[in-house]
């Protein structure tokens, strides 16, 4: 096979712990031990690594980042390697000396989770207090000059508030928005049913949207991702399988996108085991879906195989038990019509707040494929 192209970027998941409780929770249903953490000497071989690879950038991110008391040191070495450095955060505990040490290690920008643009509301869905300390984070990150990015994840419970939304994205100063619909994996599967988007919804949203990208008078950079079990059209996940990204989780394990570990028979490499380069170039896990070889029909004779490459492998497995079945969000899969019949959605039931150790309780993904 073909050396691949080199990865340009890497997420690293620095931990599962969060303070927060959000039932769109996309991380997996068993979450890696503080005890399991890689440590901070074991993250600057993987940032050195990635560089050493082509990597340019990578999102510092979790769970909560801010929940380890080394990420100025981790964030030190990410920069001493050349990395562009983003910080991905609920904004909880970002105070202005733990925002000053960061910067002080070269922290490039920030990235703030938002989850309704009314206080109440947005506390409501992250389960805790957290509204005051988003703002004021926000308000810290200016004062440093850094770059600010708001991410919202949207879902039934928030969409109807996009306007508001974008307008605090302009209050806040923040340079741009990323508006994704909720992505059901892990913990967010669970909530399909309550998380799902009317028609009607997504119908208002998308003029709030287009009213948006035609105002002269703000200068925020709007990312808008469709919902794909809405559109017939999938989205080209991770710019294919192994193809430009990789991530790391806490444990170490290497995956090609942060969903993967919900696909069972993967068997996923790890830092502590494989160089980097390897898992990149070499491993089971990277070049299984790699390219176009490995599809099924429709897609192997389809014209958009090397725009969408087939869609996600992940939403393939939650969906039908099989990675390397097609998309169901394509309207040319054999199982779009069973994907449709779940977004007609007319009693939602509340949403379940992500808790540890709740995942045992009831649910499994298997009870959610179609
Ligand atoms: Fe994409 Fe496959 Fe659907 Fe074609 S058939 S649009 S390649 S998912
Ligand atoms: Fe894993 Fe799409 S989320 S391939």
């Amino acid at each position: 096979m073909n050396t691949p192209a080199p990865p340009w970027a890497l997420l690293s998941e620095l931990t599962h712990s969060c303070p927060l409780h959000c039932g769109y929770c996309s991380n997996p249903l068993e979450l890696t031990r503080r005890s399991h953490e890689l440590a901070d000497e074991q993250w600057a071989a993987v940032f050195a690594q990635a560089a050493e690879l082509g990597v340019l950038h990578t999102h510092l991110s979790g769970g909560e980042p801010l929940l380890r008391r080394d990420l100025e040191d981790i964030t030190q070495a990410a920069v001493r390697v050349g990395l562009y450095t983003q910080l991905v955060t609920s904004g909880v505990g970002l105070t202005a000396k733990r925002l000053d040490a960061l910067v002080d290690a070269g922290l490039h920008s920030v990235q703030l989770s938002v989850q309704h643009a009314d206080p109440v509301t947005s506390d409501e869905i992250g389960g805790r207090r957290s509204f005051e300390a988003k703002r004021a984070a926000a308000r810290l990150v200016r004062e440093r000059g850094l770059p600010l990015g708001i991410n919202v994840v949207l879902h039934r419970h928030n969409l109807d508030a996009l306007d508001d939304l974008l307008r605090l994205a302009v209050a806040w100063e923040a340079d741009r928005i990323e508006l994704a619909n909720t992505q059901f994996y892990g913990w967010g599967l669970l909530n399909r049913t309550a998380l799902m988007p009317t028609r009607g919804q997504l119908a208002r949203a998308r003029t709030t949207i287009a009213h948006w990208h035609e105002r002269a008078d703000t200068a925020l950079d709007i990312t808008w991702v469709e919902p794909d079990y809405f559109t017939g059209t999938p989205k080209p996940c991770m710019g294919g399988w192994g193809a430009v990204s990789l991530t790391v989780t806490p444990d170490g394990t290497v995956l090609p996108c942060p969903a993967a570990a919900s696909i069972p028979d993967l068997d996923a490499p790890n830092v502590r085991d494989h160089s980097l380069r390897w898992i990149w170039e070499d491993s089971p896990a990277f070049t299984r879906y790699r390219g176009t070889e490995w599809m099924p029909t429709p897609c192997r004779t389809c014209d958009r195989k090397t725009e969408d490459f087939g869609g996600c492998r992940c939403q393939a497995f939650a969906l039908t038990g099989d990675a390397a079945r097609t998309d169901p969000a394509c309207s040319l899969s054999p199982d779009h019509t069973a994907l449709v019949a779940l977004t007609h959605v007319s009693d939602p039931p509340a949403i379940v707040p992500r808790r540890p150790g709740a995942a045992r309780q009831t649910h499994t993904a298997r009870s959610h494929q179609l």
